[in-house]
């Protein structure tokens, strides 16, 4: 079974990314073929400038393998190194009807957000759906807001096959994310655009400082507290063991702790993940060249699946005689 997710390189990664996607990215690559992949002409709908798309999509690669991701079990790569993906949106939008794309809701909200209608913009679910389709993906890891863009790859693979008679597109399924809500500072979901997050890869004086800052509500230390409603608990809860949770649980109830106090137990299990990966994180951005090469051994494994599908689908839809002429 492969796995495919693409993770825009739009900014600094936060807890949110880590505890919703990145984690079970991680998790997965010890059971299946992974496929991740930087999607950097995603990207271009939002960033046009090229001294940022180009750190920014480095950042994206050195934070994956500082929080763990091995490059010697899953395949880490940069979406332009596969062009052949581009080729394959082109003829995706030949068999997509403008009324599929015309319905995509995070089209509408990008709109509505001030962004300009581009036809990138507005083109970006058959890019999306060309990402998927061309490595033959069996699952696709998504938040809730891409479950959309998966439901349209199944409809172009469908057309697809359906159009020029063959069966060369697979229909990927999404896996949905466990709808874990992640609460920034204010409580509200931890978004970039809310300006809410605690990223990754700050120094460990700032993210204690930032987690010290967590809403809550205003009990006294001697009142009972109660965990369900708690943001500092809610984050507590992704990232401890099963038996500091219920720990903290009892000392919530039981009343004589204060905010202060589960806050520093905050920090302290969220400084066990960051610290070593902070430092891993230092390591690499010192080793341009490992990162480099971990891109370019990704985009070769990833390239030669994406190459054996085009000569197909070329084939299904009449570019190339036959296979044998084209490769
Ligand atoms: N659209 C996804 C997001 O914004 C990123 C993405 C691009 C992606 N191509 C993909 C995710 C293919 C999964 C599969 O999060």
């Amino acid at each position: 079974m492969r796995v495919l997710s693409g993770i825009q390189p739009s900014g600094k990664l936060h807890l949110g990314n880590y505890l919703g996607a990145m984690t079970q990215h991680l998790a997965a690559q010890h059971e299946h073929e992974c496929f991740f992949f930087i999607a950097n002409y995603h990207s271009l709908t939002t960033i046009q400038d090229a001294d940022r798309l180009r750190a920014l999509t480095r950042d994206v690669a050195m934070d994956y393998l500082a929080l763990g991701l091995d490059p010697e079990k899953a395949s880490l790569f940069r979406q332009s190194d596969i062009p052949e993906v581009v080729e394959l949106t082109w003829i995706l939008s030949t068999v997509t009807g403008k009324g599929l794309l015309e319905r995509a809701t995070s089209y509408k909200d990008k709109i509505a957000k001030g962004l300009t209608p581009s036809m990138g913009l507005f083109c970006y679910p058959v890019l999306m759906a060309a990402d998927i389709l061309i490595y033959r993906s069996d699952r696709v890891p998504v938040g809730k807001d891409q479950v959309q863009h998966i439901e349209m790859t199944q409809d172009m693979a469908g057309h697809f096959n359906a159009t020029f008679g063959c069966d060369v597109l697979k229909r990927p399924e999404p896996e949905l994310n466990e709808a874990t809500i992640v609460p920034g500072i204010d409580g509200q979901k931890m978004s970039k655009s809310y300006g809410n997050t605690i990223p990754l890869f700050d120094s460990a004086k700032r993210t204690r400082k930032l987690i010290m800052s967590i809403k809550t509500d205003s009990k006294s230390v001697e009142e009972p507290k109660d965990p369900a409603t708690c943001n500092v608990f809610a984050l507590y809860r992704l990232m401890a063991t099963e038996d500091e949770v219920a720990a903290l649980e009892s000392r919530y109830r039981a009343g004589g702790m204060g905010y202060g106090d589960a806050k520093k137990a905050l920090a302290e299990v969220v400084e066990r993940v960051l610290g070593p990966a902070r430092e891993k994180r230092e390591a690499l951005a010192n080793d341009p060249d490992f990162v480099e090469d971990v891109l370019a051994r990704g985009a070769a494994r990833a390239r030669a699946v994406a190459r054996e599908v085009m000569a197909d689908v070329r084939e299904a839809c009449g570019l190339s005689v036959g296979k044998d002429t084209h490769s």
